[in-house]
């Protein structure tokens, strides 16, 4: 049964009253929404300054010039520390609420910052990474979820997409750090450290902000809760949002105490939800984004051309036109929705890819083989790659940059959205992992041209997911798209059934 066919066969899933409601109309919740979106800053920052920082420690450090695994090390305990980060501060929401999640991620990420700083080794400096991941990895789950739960509905998907606009600002930032350090020695005790201080502003920001409504009611903390959405809607439509809170808490099974990671998979509801959530998370990362974000550089000299200058030049280009597209994403995604924006998205993805592929193959034959790379054939080869290149971070970033986030920040029910959203983060970053360790040693097996065919494949597998299996929830509240999980799990007389289940 489609979503379509499953919202005209019960009133759950009718459309509110059309609203005017734009992206600016509540200053509060820009305000929060940039706060908590300091955490998706870190997370830019933090994952693209590492390729720079390690051209100086590696002058630094004479074991680490000498052993590669130790630089992939470097690299990489971020990433493991933000898998660990996400799953655990996935529960650390449910139990202890949003803003307390938050301001562990900034502390746990300033000592990780510090302790870069100061490395006076590289084991300590790794020990540093390791920090600074769970810090991003918290602030990966919790700014999303934290921003969704203080969002009007009309403008939740482009609000979560600023936390998105704030980790490819981050990343922009970070390559701009990267360029304008090439020639300094020694320089990436500050860039590592300088990263403490959005970590500590926000700290501070967050003092100031409230607890998520929606967790304060979760934990009946039903006054804190109204006070805290009186400051987000006029008083007509407090009372709605209040009516709606009301009618959710009467109509769901709350659970006695905080869920735990084996609940999601005992519910049909939940499994089906966090299917689609966890699956857009894999995607996300197995369509190659981050080989575009981390191995720009690398792709466009595989390209050939050899400037390290121009090298650095073209990603800092590919950075920007994806914090770009970002806006455009933030801008669509409540007008076309989740599921057209995402599909369209990939749609564009797997064309750039075919060219990219194109591209790389015809270097490789013979007709425009390596003697010809800095001729005519291979120079225009090498433009050619770069328009994939660019095709395929204008199709991504509005598309599949975004969705995967803001769909993991809506789709799951009140007390299981902190685990979800943790799990499914974890999934992100363990498929950044395997996509990030494994890109070069599949490029050196197959060759460029057939790496890029691979994820052109995974494009169009990741395609017909989204169109199987990821529902549309523009302009759905919370409480429509637990019901809307529930019909999908158990027909359209879902809730009763649902309600019968969870109670045998
Ligand atoms: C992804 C990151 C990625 C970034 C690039 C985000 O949505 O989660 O892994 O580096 O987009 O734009």
């Amino acid at each position: 049964m489609t979503i379509l066919s499953m919202a005209g066969s019960s009133g759950a899933l009718d459309p509110l009253p059309k609203r005017k409601m734009s992206y600016f109309s509540n200053r509060y919740v820009v305000g929060l929404t940039v706060t908590a979106g300091i955490g998706g800053l870190l997370f830019g920052y933090d994952t693209g300054v590492i390729s720079g920082a390690l051209l100086y420690i590696r002058d630094d450090f004479k074991v680490v010039s000498e052993n590669s695994f130790l630089q992939e090390t470097i690299v990489s305990m971020a990433l493991v520390g933000a898998m660990i980060g996400a799953a655990g501060g996935g529960w650390v929401n449910d139990a202890y609420g949003r803003k307390r999640a938050t301001l562990l991620a900034d502390v746990v990420f300033t000592i990780g910052s510090l302790v870069m700083c100061a490395a006076p080794d590289p084991y300590v400096l790794i020990f540093g990474r390791l920090l600074v991941g769970l810090g991003v990895g918290i602030a990966s789950v919790t700014a999303p979820v934290y921003i969704a739960e203080a969002s009007p509905t009309e403008i939740r998907g482009g609000l979560v997409g600023t936390n998105v606009l704030m980790i490819t600002g981050g990343q922009f930032l970070s390559y701009l750090v990267n360029l304008a350090f090439t020639e300094v020695p020694g320089t990436w005790r500050g860039m590592l450290g300088v990263a403490a201080v959005p970590a500590i502003i926000q700290f501070f920001l967050m003092l100031l902000l409230p607890e998520s409504p929606r967790w304060l009611y979760l934990k009946n903390d039903k006054a804190k809760a109204i006070a805290v959405l009186a400051k987000i809607y006029d008083p007509d439509r407090l009372e709605e949002e209040i009516d709606m809170l009301a009618a959710a808490s009467d109509d769901e099974v709350q659970p006695e105490k905080s869920v735990s990671y084996f609940d999601v998979f005992r519910v049909k509801e939940m499994r089906l939800a966090f299917f689609a959530g966890a699956g857009l998370q894999a995607f996300q990362q197995f369509t190659g984004i981050n080989t575009v974000m981390y191995y720009s550089p690398t792709i466009v000299q595989m390209a050939g051309f050899s400037s390290n200058q121009l090298a650095l030049l073209l990603s800092l280009i590919v950075a920007a036109t994806n914090a770009a597209g970002t806006v455009v994403g933030i801008y669509l995604i409540d007008r076309c929705g989740r599921r057209l924006l995402a599909l369209t998205s990939l749609s564009g993805v797997i064309i750039s890819l075919l060219i990219l592929s194109g591209a790389f193959f015809l270097q490789s034959t013979s007709l425009c083989g390596l003697h010809t790379l800095h001729g005519n054939c291979g120079t225009s080869l090498g433009w050619f790659a770069v328009v994939g290149l660019a095709l395929y971070i204008g199709f991504f970033s509005p598309g599949m940059g975004p969705v995967p986030w803001a769909v993991n920040s809506e789709i799951y029910p009140e007390a299981y959205r902190g685990v979800c959203g943790g799990m499914s983060a974890t999934v992100n970053w363990m498929s950044n992992l395997i996509v990030a360790q494994t890109f070069l040693t599949v490029v050196s097996a197959v060759g460029t041209a057939g790496t890029f065919l691979i994820i052109a494949g995974v494009a169009v597998v990741a395609f017909v997911f989204v169109a199987l299996f990821v529902p549309e929830t523009k302009g759905l509240t919370f409480e429509q798209v637990e019901r809307l999980w529930r019909e999908r799990a158990w027909g359209s007389d879902g809730s009763r059934q649902s309600l019968l289940a969870a109670e045998a």
